[in-house]
């Protein structure tokens, strides 16, 4: 049913009251998201099945839900989206863990719910959601007694923020069905060669710890016992502004059947 006048300016009351978006979304009525990266344009290079009719989704890191509300729109029958509790629920270092208790209650709950919570519903709200649903979990945290198994498992732009990516990866393949597929991407200024690097970042204030080359993550991916990788690709993500480029490294790997 198309927005009524009234429902637009609700609708864009609501975008405009969050300060920190992360995804360009379109809403419809020419409304977007005023988030800094708008994956629509680099989506080619996730090679998401055109249609994905029936299947289960598991999206971990969803952040403003780009992803988990692609997923319900080419037909997933559901999609959980996962995403940390808080922001103080990051792997943070001690030093930076002291710096965030030393905010007041009032100035965490606006972060949590501006920067992790409230953006992915107004979005499910606006698109009319029926398939997606959200739980706050830690990625060490998501166990298959627990969730079942899922066809599709995607961890986009995340195991950078892991301290124990190996442990974060075994999670992810213990979700996935022996015939599905997981679909991960990193960021990663290394480069493609035969060498399984991983360098540590360091960069404790925005908790990056990790980058792997791809053949590392390749090789840490067939160590949790994923079979086959395939649907190799690099590009680099820009923000809208042009000015902060991140070198992406995305594939799909297979467990082993
Ligand atoms: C850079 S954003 C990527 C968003 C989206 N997946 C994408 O590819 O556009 C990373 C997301 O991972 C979440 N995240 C970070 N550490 C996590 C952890 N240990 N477990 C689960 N989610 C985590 C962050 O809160 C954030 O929403």
């Amino acid at each position: 049913m198309p927005r009524t006048t009234e429902q637009i300016a609700e609708l864009q009351r609501k975008v405009a009251q969050i300060q920190s978006w992360y995804h360009r979304i379109d809403l419809g009525d020419g409304i977007e998201t005023p988030g800094h990266f708008r994956m629509a344009d680099y989506l080619r290079h996730y090679r998401l099945p055109e249609r994905m009719d029936g299947l289960r989704v598991l999206d971990v890191g969803a952040s403003t839900g780009f992803f988990a509300y692609e997923f319900e729109r080419r037909g997933a029958a559901e999609v959980i989206a996962v995403e940390l509790p808080s922001w103080d629920a990051h792997d943070w270092t001690p030093r930076q863990r002291a710096e965030l208790a030393a905010k007041s209650a009032t100035e965490k709950r606006k972060v949590d719910r501006e920067v992790m919570v409230d953006g992915f519903t107004v979005v499910g709200e606006a698109l009319g959601t029926r398939r997606v649903r959200r739980i706050w979990k830690a990625i060490y945290d998501l166990r298959a007694f627990e969730l079942g198994t899922f066809d599709l498992v995607f961890s986009g732009a995340m195991l950078m923020h892991v301290r124990d990516p190996i442990l974060g990866i075994q999670r992810l393949r213990e979700c996935c069905r022996p015939d599905g597929r997981l679909i991960v991407s990193i960021s990663t200024a290394l480069l493609d060669q035969p060498e399984p690097l991983a360098r540590f970042v360091g960069e404790w204030n925005q908790c990056n710890w990790w980058q792997m080359s791809p053949a590392c993550l390749d090789a840490v991916l067939q160590c949790c016992d994923f079979a086959h990788i395939d649907h190799r690709d690099r590009y680099t993500l820009q923000d809208v502004t042009g000015r902060f480029h991140d070198p992406t490294y995305v594939c799909h790997a297979f467990p082993r059947r």
